[in-house]
């Protein structure tokens, strides 16, 4: 606990030290608690399934966030990149404040006046004839997986119950049990077993595992992400996605690509797999797809796939909600309008280049695509403490497997800002 209060004591001084530019909305901060409370109370009445860092959030606009006691961060995680729009973008909230008005919820029950139009904007843009709408990114999961499991028994033929999905090596697709069945981390799977069958595991990067692997007539599908980014913001070798698209189509396997948090420009282009101009079967989106302010994921895919799937076999009480539909129409549109893939690709590259200056003993690999960026900390230095020191100065970022630390800032950072991060960073690093 000292040292908590020792870090917000220099947390007061660093924020008196950053420029003032676009911090004008730091504004007296009327709170009962200070963030200590905040986050002993989370602690007392909430379960303890998070390890968050220390800072209490009320307010976000744009690339900033701004603490309880008022101090203001850049936001370098992007809440696991569905902030990709900046937090609290004018054009989603107005949508959501006028849908909100006028109609919220149906359920699929009945028809709503929003879906189609969500539909027809989403299956145009990606160049799929077909969107089913879920709300979170592990939805989409599960979904992709009946879908394909589905099309396997009624296109493929493979035998009743036979089903097999192929996964990659530290893969994540969120809690559910599915996902957790195919996880390779003991942390996310020990003690939730039995597991789902029918999942099996190859290496990430490995087109050889790949066609062993997908030859057995059994396998309905493949499913990975094209950057894996719990897992570290890990880029394939060149020609990776391309070797899946060949393999899949030889083999009569549905590729699945997971694109819950590569997608939506936050590797610099619309899709990760535009990098190598490659289209799955299935498609997953989530995360920016509503630009932070509600759950919304949908899974993509052509009629051939996504008519296996018949009234009453799938659904969502929530999934394609009117609310939901029109904040991710909208989400889109700006993530299209503002150019963001393309400021992504920029300001990724100058992210990158600055922070390969930074000394190999302390930072050792430096990689990412777009504004999906990862350091990996010399085992010598504790990344969770370099994320702590961070914070102090005013950048906010989360460790991951002990030793990398994720640069995920919103889209619509400019070169001046980015600038300023880089700074802060270098500051960081010299002081360890
Ligand atoms: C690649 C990928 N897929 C799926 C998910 C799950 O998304 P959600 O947490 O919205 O269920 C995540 C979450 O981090 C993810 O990174």
């Amino acid at each position: 606990m000292m040292r908590l209060m020792r870090s917000w004591q220099v947390a007061g001084l660093a924020a008196r030290s950053l420029s003032t530019q676009n911090r004008s909305k730091v504004e007296t901060v009327q709170n009962d608690l200070i963030s200590q409370q905040y986050m002993e109370r989370e602690y007392k009445f909430g379960a303890h399934n998070y390890k968050s860092l220390p800072v209490v959030i009320s307010q976000a606009k744009g690339v900033h966030m701004w603490d309880v006691e008022g101090k203001c961060y850049f936001d370098f995680l992007s809440a696991y990149s569905a902030v990709n729009q900046g937090h609290c973008h004018p054009r989603i909230l107005e949508a959501l404040q006028q849908q909100a008005a006028s109609l919220t919820l149906t359920s699929r029950a009945f028809y709503n006046n929003i879906l189609g139009e969500y539909e027809e904007y989403v299956t145009s843009l990606f160049g799929y004839d077909k969107l089913l709408p879920m709300n979170t990114g592990v939805e989409a999961g599960e979904t992709a997986c009946k879908l394909a499991r589905k099309w396997g028994y009624l296109v493929k033929k493979i035998p009743e119950n036979q089903a097999k999905i192929i996964f990659v090596n530290n893969n994540f697709w969120g809690r559910t049990l599915s996902a957790i069945s195919s996880s390779t981390d003991p942390v996310a799977y020990k003690d939730f077993g039995p597991y789902m069958p029918g999942f099996s595991l190859i290496p990430y990067d490995d087109l050889q595992a790949l066609e062993e692997a997908v030859s057995d007539p059994t396998v309905a599908a493949f499913m990975v992400e094209p950057i894996q980014g719990e897992a570290g913001v890990v880029v394939p070798s060149d020609g990776y996605l391309r070797g899946i698209r060949e393999l899949c189509d030889r083999y009569n396997v549905l590729w699945i690509a997971d694109e819950v948090q590569t997608g939506l420009a936050r590797t610099g282009r619309r899709l990760a797999v535009d990098h190598e101009n490659v289209k799955p079967d299935i498609l997953m989106l989530g995360k920016a797809l509503s630009g932070g302010v509600y759950p919304v994921s949908a899974v993509l895919a052509n009629d051939e796939v996504m008519l296996c799937i018949k009234q009453g076999e799938h659904g969502s009480t929530y999934g394609g909600n009117p609310l939901g539909c029109k904040v991710g129409l909208v989400a889109l549109q700006v993530i299209e309008e503002e150019n963001l893939a393309r400021n992504a690709e920029k300001m990724g590259l100058i992210l990158r280049s600055e922070l390969s200056k930074l000394p190999k003993e302390i930072i050792s690999v430096v990689r990412g695509r777009g504004l999906l960026n990862a350091i990996v900390i010399n085992e010598k230095f504790d990344a969770w403490e370099v994320c702590l020191r961070l914070k102090d100065n005013g950048l906010l970022a989360k460790p991951t497997h002990g030793d990398i630390i994720r640069f995920a800032p919103p889209l619509c950072i400019t070169e001046e800002e980015i600038t300023e991060c880089v700074g802060i960073i270098t500051n960081t690093i010299f002081s360890l």
